[in-house]
């Protein structure tokens, strides 16, 4: 039917309320997405947490998904099902932008950052131990083909988007071993991008540097260990007004998995509060992604002009709720 058929994961808390608004400004949008939706509620199968299997067929199938945010599982045996869907499709870049709003006025008008996480390693291995009573273990594990991978991603990714530069963000001085090994794979993929410039930046310094003035980040990609990027993407989410504007996209080789960078908010979740606007800006990228450039455009302005008009959730400053914010933007398409 001239469709393209893309695994939809509603999520936890807000989830539903976010992902309900792209569904109907895509029917209204006449988007050719047929959404296949797929729970990934874990259950314990023989002391481990499993997925349900049919969630990861249907994202092998389609490679596209669009993915409302799930809350992390608290027990034991339990593990983040973020981490899990991250893993079991090598999604090993995670691309976060964080672009100012024209007509929402923060303290800055200029962000314009695009930050690239190591999405399967790092702090995130998940390899922990006790050692004696009092002295635990997180392990730390970066391994070279992964830095070279998500490096090389960061350089086609600047090249594909118009930015001159990569910066590898880092603490090499305290993390000698990881760290150090993760720039050098950078240095080593700079000599293949002579056109691209290359430079580091120390974490604590970069946040800084940031947060002083972000307009020299207009024309980069940052790129990093998993676990620095996590933190800094909320940092820049809040110089543009917080969580409910900031998408991202888990990109694997053979699929990738498009989601808010923001959690279930269970503060708010049911209560017709969510800004869709992140979910709404993750498919956007999952739209462009997939080649489907104007139906992007169209949503994408249709965002824009409804918040630039004052028409806005609460998180914003404004009085509308998920319904009627998502009302708003479906009559500007
Ligand atoms: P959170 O991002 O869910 O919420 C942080 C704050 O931001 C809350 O005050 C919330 O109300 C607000 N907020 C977030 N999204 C918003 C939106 N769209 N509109 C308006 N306000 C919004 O972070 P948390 O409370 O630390 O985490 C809650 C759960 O979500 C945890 O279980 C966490 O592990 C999980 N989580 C999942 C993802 C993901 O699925 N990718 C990301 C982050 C956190
Ligand atoms: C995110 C989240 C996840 C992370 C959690 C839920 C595992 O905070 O996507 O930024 O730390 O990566
Ligand atoms: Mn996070």
């Amino acid at each position: 039917d001239g469709k393209y058929t893309v695994t939809m994961i509603p999520g936890d808390g807000i989830g539903p309320e976010v992902s309900n608004a792209v569904k109907e400004i895509y029917h209204a949008a006449n988007v050719p997405i047929k959404w296949e939706e797929v729970s990934v509620a874990p259950f314990i199968k023989d002391g481990k947490q499993t997925i349900p299997e049919e969630s990861i067929v249907s994202i092998k199938k389609n490679t596209v998904a669009l993915k409302g945010p799930l809350a992390t599982p608290i027990g034991k045996g339990h593990v983040s099902l973020n981490l899990t869907l991250r893993r079991t499709f090598h999604l090993f870049a995670n691309v976060r932008p964080c672009k100012s709003i024209e007509g929402f006025k923060t303290a800055y008008d200029n962000v314009d950052t695009v930050l690239i996480r190591e999405n399967t390693e790092g702090e995130y291995s998940g390899i922990e131990h006790e050692i004696v009573d009092g002295v635990v273990q997180s392990i730390k594990l970066i391994t070279y083909e992964a830095s070279e991978r998500v490096a090389r991603y960061a350089f086609h990714h600047a090249e594909q988007n118009g930015r001159n530069k990569v910066t590898a963000v880092h603490k090499a001085p305290i993390m000698r071993m990881s760290d150090g090994m993760f720039l050098h794979a950078c240095r080593q993929v700079a000599k293949e991008y002579p056109h691209i410039a290359y430079d580091e930046d120390l974490l604590d310094r970069a946040c800084l540097r940031i947060v002083q003035d972000p307009a020299p980040y207009a024309d980069r990609v940052m790129v990093m260990p998993n676990l620095y990027g996590d933190i800094l993407s909320d940092m820049c989410a809040g110089l543009i007004g917080g969580l409910g504007l900031t998408p991202s996209g888990n990109i694997g080789k053979d699929a990738s998995i498009f989601e808010a960078v923001h959690g279930s908010a269970p503060d708010i979740a049911g209560q017709d509060k969510a800004n869709p606007t992140a979910l709404l800006l993750s498919s956007i990228m999952m739209l462009r992604h997939m080649s489907l450039f104007d139906k992007a455009d169209q949503i994408e302005n249709a965002i824009f002009k409804t918040i630039a008009s004052g028409e806005r959730t609460g998180d914003l400053g404004g009085k509308l709720g998920t319904r009627a914010f998502t009302d708003k933007i479906i009559s500007r398409l």
